[in-house]
């Protein structure tokens, strides 16, 4: 059986074309770019070049731009570095009640060290209201951090009217756009981004290399200290194949990006419409205002997890939210932050399309989907 895999936002295949470009630099071009010998030259040469290409991609100067691990080192800079190095400032840091676990543990964690959070609430489709910042801005703000488009619902935040809000009011705006990068359009000068998360696995690049972007004038203090790579902020040797296969990657996004967020959205439409017909079925996040490639729908007295495992023993991948929250048994804290009861929130399932996806494959989640909920929900306790 050919297996089918609609877990795009959980994480997405490398490319190919990806793949090619890193290999010389797992062999011969293996320099430290630290290095001041012709090695270490070549390192650093292909490094800057793809800061340069990843800077493009949104707009920044290759300078704004430095180089983690992953999407989580980088929120934990983003929110613990600009919270240290701006305490004289003020001590007071807004997120919304749907943000990523890693914006939302590090907020937790910062409020242990005296920090005050203020969790902003979303509406039913998962929206933040740019009233609702607007308002909450006291004169201690330092910080707003308000993702662009949620991994498990797929709306697509007003991120640009967030931005000018924090501008007028001189408080740093930080977004997470670890699963709107590459997929739409991003200009972090008219959008008045200070700080951006991206992650390459999330766009065909290699795992384990992310990027933070910082516009220039802000500041922030680094979390990790040593050699003093990345302009001080990230101190670690360079990862440069991973980085090298991350700027292929956003390359790649940037040319097929108007077309594949089409021919994604199209197929994203078909398979609503198709799965909305079957009783009881309902969609999570805004019907318009979402991310091309997903799709999260409600099944009432069906359970998510028995969902997925029958999904995935007709060879089909999906999830029920996010694959961090995945194993866990709670319901997902963004669908009940749109205001689902537990219960409700249990029967999701987030099916996530990406480049490798056919019609033939949503075809065939269409064929099967409706006989597996009618199946778990003939045997639910739940149902009347
Ligand atoms: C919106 C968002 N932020 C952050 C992350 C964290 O990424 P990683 O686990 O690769 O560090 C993810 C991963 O799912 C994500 O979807």
């Amino acid at each position: 059986m050919k297996r089918i895999y609609l877990d795009y936002a959980a994480t997405t295949p490398i490319d190919k074309r990806v793949v090619k470009v890193m290999l010389p630099y797992f062999e011969e071009n293996f320099g430290n770019t630290m290095s001041l010998h012709s090695f270490g030259q070549e390192a650093k040469f292909a490094l800057e070049q793809s800061r340069q290409i990843l800077a493009d991609l949104i707009n920044a100067e290759p300078n704004e731009i430095i180089f983690t691990g992953s999407a989580t080192e980088s929120n934990n800079l983003a929110l613990k570095g600009i919270a240290f190095a701006n305490e004289l400032k003020g001590n007071h840091i807004i997120i919304s009640a749907i943000e990523h676990p890693c914006i939302i543990e590090s907020a937790k964690w910062l409020a242990k060290q005296g920090f005050e959070i203020t969790k902003l609430p979303v509406d039913k489709y998962g929206l933040v209201n740019p009233e609702d910042v607007k308002k909450a801005i006291t004169p201690k703000t330092i910080l707003v951090s308000i993702m662009h488009a949620s991994n498990e619902i797929g709306t697509i935040e007003p991120i640009d009217e967030i931005g000018k809000i924090c501008r007028q009011k001189g408080v740093y705006f930080h977004t997470d756009a670890v699963q709107s990068f590459g997929k739409i359009p991003i200009d972090v000068k008219k959008m008045n981004i200070d700080l951006l998360t991206a992650s390459s696995h999330k766009m065909y690049g290699p795992k384990g290399v992310a990027l933070l972007y910082i516009r220039n004038g802000v500041k922030i203090e680094p979390i990790l200290h040593g050699g003093g790579q990345e302009n001080g902020l990230r101190s670690s040797t360079v990862n440069v194949p991973a980085i090298v296969g991350f700027a292929k990657a956003a390359e790649i996004c940037k040319k097929e990006m108007s077309r594949e967020a089409l021919r994604l959205s199209k197929l994203r439409d078909k398979l609503i419409k198709s799965v909305l017909k079957i009783k009881g079925s309902h969609l999570n996040g805004h019907p318009k205002n979402r991310l091309p490639n997903n799709a999260n729908f409600r099944f009432e007295f069906v359970e998510g997890e028995s969902l997925i495992m029958r999904l995935d023993l007709e060879g089909i991948a999906c999830s029920t939210g996010s694959a961090c929250s995945s194993i866990k048994l709670e319901p997902s804290h963004v669908l009940t932050a749109i205001g689902l009861r537990p219960e409700e929130a249990h029967g999701s399932l987030r099916v996530s399309l990406g480049r490798f996806t056919s019609e033939k494959e949503i075809n065939q989640l269409i064929k099967v989907l409706p006989g597996i909920v009618e199946k778990i929900r003939s045997i639910s306790p739940f149902k009347k």
